[in-house]
């Protein structure tokens, strides 16, 4: 199947690269011209599908998750020619493109919204609508407590109306109604139109929450309120099995699902092949274990626990997305690997950076399920280097600190926090090399540029042959070409706060995995050495295992700080 063997890179189209080829040239935003001239890069590490974040018309709330119009490219990214012309040039390269699909909500700029504040336009159910409360006093209060995904409130009173709607997100991006079946035959004609027009499907934002069963009060929750009303809801399936059986199932297409607060459970609803809704969902699990509430207050990294989740997911569902990062998480690097402990005074990266890369990327590449590779993963770009709030764009840093300061959380807490959950640690522009502005545009950048681009970027990795580039395309290759990687059973062995052991196993075919999330050098328990008797196939230090001389004679597991191996054993 296609969209299982291949690679999938997701590309954050404002952060990619800026042209001068559009209405606004040179703007420090990055465009599709800009993705048209990497895709022979893209091609060359191995990628096979790119997943384009939103290039839609969008008044930008949300950086194009606020669409007010599903059938134009932003200006900002070109036009529906240079639009034509990606879908051609991938094509033509054997690759396809996913475009993100952002059915929630729309903006409330969009046209419908602006039609639906008069309650006598056909328009005027497309969204959730409500007159609200009143109190004892006369006071007008929101239809009920929910809290949103944004930190903010969810209901927004419209003077013209007259009337609340409801918005999890921001205020600019008001929620469709989906008991309205005009609003599903809107999104299923979007879907027609894409997929006509080259398309091979669609990551599907926030997607088990577009349908709210009842609009009652939430039980009180420190995260998100009012979640049992409209996470996962049986209409919710019903409309996912509607647009598979009237758009997918008519094309060579698959759906991704952004599946937010999701568990095992309604993940095998959701993804089970049999029930016809989505071919694979993301889930959030192995990105929080070191995370309290959500994702924002950090706790210690176990490494047991992850491998915890991580077996939870692989052999809990048939089939998983794999990713480690995307532009809403900070760069892994900086996360679960050494970038934050091992740089110099002036931001030079250190060794164990590289190390700790290229670790991470091995565990990736031998996971079951989809890979999804985030533009600049697969150069070790690190967490943005920001030293005040004002360099942050991200809307949930900025209702975060707000939140923070009313909750009197004391600054040098809301910082740490926000260091940590920034959305904008990701969003910084690729890091191409090294002349001004790291390559990316000869304007003034929409966001700060990482001051590491000096020492981390493209070019300078392209002909070095120790680089995560280079490691990446070869895990890649191995990858492509090894259906136990791909296909294969995943079994954990061994997991203690630092070292983490599992194979992966297809008839004959067996490959085990070790890696060390730890700065300390790690042995491996000795009960498991036969385990490394075979051929190590990759290691993330380019050093051999202990005792081995390619092949692994003695079976002993010693591994440097930051390492991982990949020994196959048949
Ligand atoms: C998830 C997207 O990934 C995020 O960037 C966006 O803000 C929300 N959904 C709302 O669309």
């Amino acid at each position: 199947m296609w969209w299982k063997e291949n690679i999938v890179y997701q590309i954050y189209p404002r952060s990619f690269l800026d042209t001068s080829e559009t209405e606004f040239p040179d703007d420090g935003i990055g465009d599709i011209p800009g993705i048209i001239s990497r895709l022979d890069k893209l091609k060359s590490l191995g990628v096979g599908i790119i997943w384009l974040s939103p290039v839609y018309k969008s008044p930008d709330a949300d950086n194009g998750y606020d669409i007010s119009d599903y059938y134009s490219i932003s200006p900002k990214f070109g036009t529906m020619a240079d639009m034509e012309k990606l879908f051609a040039e991938a094509k033509k390269r054997d690759m396809r493109i996913i475009m993100d699909l952002v059915i929630n909500h729309t903006s409330d700029e969009h046209e419908w919204f602006v039609k639906s504040r008069d309650p006598k336009s056909p328009y005027s159910d497309y969204y959730i609508w409500h007159p609200g409360k009143t109190s004892k006093r006369g006071r007008r209060l929101p239809p009920n407590n929910w809290t949103g995904f944004f930190m903010g409130e969810t209901w927004e009173y419209d003077e013209k109306r007259g009337e609340y709607y409801l918005h999890l997100f921001d205020k600019k991006q008001p929620d469709l109604n989906y008991k309205n079946p005009k609003v599903i035959e809107e999104v299923k004609n979007i879907l027609k139109f894409w997929l006509d027009k080259g398309a091979s499907g669609f990551r599907c934002d926030v997607i088990n929450i577009i349908y709210k069963t009842s609009l009652t009060d939430g039980k009180r929750s420190l995260a998100v309120q009012g979640l049992e009303h409209f996470k996962s809801q049986e209409g919710n399936h019903e409309v996912l099995r509607e647009l598979r059986r009237d758009v997918f199932d008519k094309y060579d297409c698959f759906t991704v699902g952004e599946t937010v607060f999701v568990d095992l459970e309604d993940a095998r609803l959701l993804s089970n092949e049999n029930r016809k809704e989505l071919n694979m969902l993301f889930f959030f699990d192995h990105l929080e274990v070191d995370r309290r509430i959500a994702q924002f207050i950090p706790k210690k990294f176990r490494a047991r626990k992850l491998l915890e989740v991580i077996t939870k997911w692989q052999q809990g569902l048939d089939w998983n997305a794999m990713y480690l990062e995307n532009h809403d998480q900070p760069r892994i690097v900086s996360h679960f690997g050494a970038a934050e402990r091992d740089r110099a005074l002036d931001g030079k990266p250190g060794e164990l950076w590289q190390r700790s890369a290229k670790m991470l990327g091995l565990f990736q590449l031998t996971l079951r399920g989809t890979p999804y590779i985030y533009q600049g993963q697969e150069i070790g770009m690190t967490n943005f280097d920001f030293k005040s709030l004002d360099e942050l764009n991200d809307v949930v840093s900025h209702s975060l600190n707000k939140l923070m300061k009313k909750l009197c959380i004391p600054k040098f807490l809301r910082w740490k926090w926000i260091k940590a959950s920034s959305r904008d640690n990701s969003r910084t522009p690729v890091q191409w090399d090294n002349s001004e502005n790291a390559g990316f545009t000869k304007g003034k950048p929409w966001l700060g540029i990482n001051r590491n681009y000096k020492f981390i970027n493209y070019a300078s990795q392209e002909n070095d042959p120790n680089s995560i580039l280079n490691f990446y395309k070869k895990m890649i290759t191995l990858r492509k070409h090894s259906m136990c990687l791909i296909y294969g059973e995943f079994l954990p062995v061994y997991a203690d706060d630092r070292l983490i052991i599992y194979q992966r196993k297809l008839g004959e075919e067996l490959y085990t995995i070790a890696l060390n999330f730890s700065s300390r050098t790690v042995k491996a328990p000795k009960k498991f050495n036969e385990l490394f008797r075979g051929t190590q196939v990759v290691s993330a230090s380019g050093k051999k295992l202990e005792g081995t001389n390619s092949v692994c004679t003695y079976g002993v597991c010693t591994l440097l700080p930051w390492d991982g191996v990949l020994v196959r054993s048949n």
